[in-house]
């Protein structure tokens, strides 16, 4: 690694991660967020390897939406941690890796390296874009979501308890899959049903978008 890229790990390294949110944030949330601060400059904010860093970089980033399907959790954790990124092994014996992508052994924990790999699988298999910032979405979900889809989206939030519904349960990726994000974007602005509100006027398009986004990463 050069001195530039070392140091920029170790900048890096010395970033703090943000603060707990209630309920348990799911993996892919957890990753996402590592990713944007740690991977995307390099990498790109879609994965697919055209960051702001890139063009500084001799050797191009991989298109992760593309490598990572070939990948299993085992070896992306040898290739994100460092040790023995440079041996794949397998159908891909031939495409060793070079040291241009930074070794973040010392940087993270296994469970954060295991929350990127969970965001990754998200990049490179879901088919939904995420359009606003899953943090902020987060803050406004447990603002004035939780109380009917429960703080972790279950569909369980304590209104459930006292008013007879059943709100979505947004984990289910069997049902989340069929809504596109225009779809889900509608349904939160108009409303659904005797117990969905409309949140037209209280919450703007890019709130909106943010939860989207965060509602995609509870699937994960
Ligand atoms: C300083 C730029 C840079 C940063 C930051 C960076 N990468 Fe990379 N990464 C690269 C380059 C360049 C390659 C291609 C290396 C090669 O082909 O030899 C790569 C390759 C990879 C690969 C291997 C792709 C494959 O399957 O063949 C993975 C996985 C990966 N990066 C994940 C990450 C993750 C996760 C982060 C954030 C924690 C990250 N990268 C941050 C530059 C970077
Ligand atoms: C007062 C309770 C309540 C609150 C608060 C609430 N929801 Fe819902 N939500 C429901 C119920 C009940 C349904 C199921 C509606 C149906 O199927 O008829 C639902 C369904 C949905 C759906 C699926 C819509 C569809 O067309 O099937 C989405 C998306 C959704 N809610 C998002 C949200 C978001 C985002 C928030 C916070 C901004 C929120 N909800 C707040 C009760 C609520």
């Amino acid at each position: 690694m050069s001195r530039v890229l070392l140091s920029l790990a170790i900048l890096m390294s010395l970033s703090v991660f943000g603060s707990a949110l209630a309920g348990d944030p799911t993996a892919a949330f957890e990753g996402q967020r590592i990713f944007v601060s740690h991977c995307q400059l390099c990498h790109g904010p879609d994965g697919k390897g055209a960051g702001p860093l890139a063009k500084n970089l001799g050797l191009a980033p991989s298109d992760l939406t593309q490598t990572i399907r070939s990948r299993s959790d085992t070896i992306l954790r040898k290739i994100i941690s460092g040790e023995g990124g440079q041996t794949i092994t397998g159908r891909d014996r031939h495409n060793i890796l070079t040291d241009a992508m930074p070794n973040w052994g010392e940087v993270f924990t296994d469970h954060q390296i295991d929350a990127l790999i969970a965001y990754l699988r998200y990049l490179s298999t879901s088919k939904f874009e995420l359009l606003g910032d899953p943090e902020q979405g987060a803050r406004l979900y447990q603002k004035y979501c939780a109380v009917c889809h429960g703080e972790e989206g279950y569909g369980d939030g304590v209104m459930t308890q006292i008013l007879e519904m059943e709100p979505l349960d947004h984990t289910n990726p069997v049902v989340m899959d069929r809504m596109t994000n225009d779809d889900m974007i509608a349904a939160i602005l108009s409303g659904n049903g005797e117990y969905m509100p409309a949140w037209e006027g209280i919450l703007n398009r890019d709130e909106v978008e943010a939860l989207v986004s965060y509602i995609r990463l509870l699937t994960q």
